[in-house]
């Protein structure tokens, strides 16, 4: 599950998040309440888009970068991800051998979804009985005290899939930090970057001809009816994806088609024909952005790598 399913939205705090945002002015909704079990499966149709060149970049770039990262940590060493629903990216580290050995003798997948961690655990077992795993049910953007002191001799942290780029650069500086602190002296970090680019080739990945997208989008108020005793038609509102040049951001919003009333947990909220609900960020950072922000954190660039394209990066942080 990416970073912003970062809260285990019970139903009243949805119902009170929906409404902190929708009382705000620009209206707001927070983009953690796109991953519900629809949402998740709507995100993972998305990384399979032609429009979405993010996985699959990051993936070929994944497989390249995997063995070089891991010749530069001692073994046996540790890897913590940040974000871990499923085990595909770190699988291409996890793989890593030297001299018929495992590089990494353990794993600390970090998800707030219990039951995504559950299963991935069982199919490690499965998969790789040698590697111990220790999941850890947090949002990891609160401070987490990691199970260290397994007799490893390299911690690795792992954020990719450009999450970062959905905190803006306060949190993502704070995250950084908080990484920093939790790997203790020697940790590095290995995170994935969306760059900046031309808009023609961004603003399809986040409003594609298929339509998943939007839909991704609109669940947002399928599951406030849900969730939250909310009356919207979802078709009353058109998806907009739109590039924010002066923040380096696409930002997702939904736009109400007519004027129309809607209640959400009992309280109506009012929207003007046109009128914007912003449900997202993604910062897209440039190299020697990405750089300083990670200095911002505490963090000093040792590597980084892209994809002859240039789309995408990957950073190998350190002390
Ligand atoms: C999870 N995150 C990195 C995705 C992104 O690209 O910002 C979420 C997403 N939103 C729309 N499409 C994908």
């Amino acid at each position: 599950m990416p970073e912003d399913a970062v809260l285990a939205a019970a139903a009243d705090s949805v119902a009170s998040l929906a409404l902190a945002g929708l009382r705000a002015r620009p209206k707001t909704l927070p983009a953690r309440l796109f991953y519900d079990d629809a949402g998740c499966r709507l995100f993972y149709r998305i990384t399979e888009l032609p429009e979405y060149y993010l996985t699959r970049t990051e993936l070929a770039l994944l497989a390249q970068v995997a063995a070089e990262v891991a010749a530069m940590l001692p073994a046996p060493a540790l890897l913590v991800e940040y974000g871990a629903s499923d085990e595909t990216k770190a699988g291409f580290l996890l793989d890593q051998r030297r001299g018929g050995v495992p590089v990494f003798a353990a794993y600390v997948p970090i998800d707030v979804a219990a039951p995504a961690l559950d299963a991935l655990q069982g199919r490690l077992a499965r998969a790789r009985p040698e590697l111990r795993v220790w999941p850890v049910a947090a949002d990891f953007l609160a401070p987490i005290a990691l199970p260290l002191g397994g007799g490893e001799r390299a911690r690795l942290g792992f954020f990719p899939g450009s999450t970062i780029g959905n905190l803006d650069p306060a949190q993502a500086r704070l995250f950084l930090a908080g990484v920093r602190r939790a790997l203790g002296p020697g940790g590095r970090l290995l995170v994935g970057v969306d760059l900046r680019k031309d808009p023609a080739i961004l603003l399809p990945a986040y409003d594609d001809a298929a339509g998943v997208t939007a839909a991704f989008n609109r669940n947002l108020l399928v599951r406030l009816n849900r969730e939250a005793g909310a009356t919207f038609d979802p078709l009353a509102f058109d998806h907009r994806a739109l590039w924010n040049a002066e923040e380096g951001r696409i930002e997702m919003h939904l736009v109400s088609r007519r004027p129309q009333a809607v209640t959400v947990a009992g309280e109506i909220v009012r929207f003007a024909a046109g009128e914007m609900i912003h449900t997202e960020n993604s910062y897209k950072h440039s190299l020697s952005g990405f750089a300083g922000l990670a200095a911002a954190g505490g963090w000093r660039t040792e590597r980084v790598w892209t994809d002859p394209a240039g789309l995408f990066s990957v950073h190998l942080l350190g002390g």
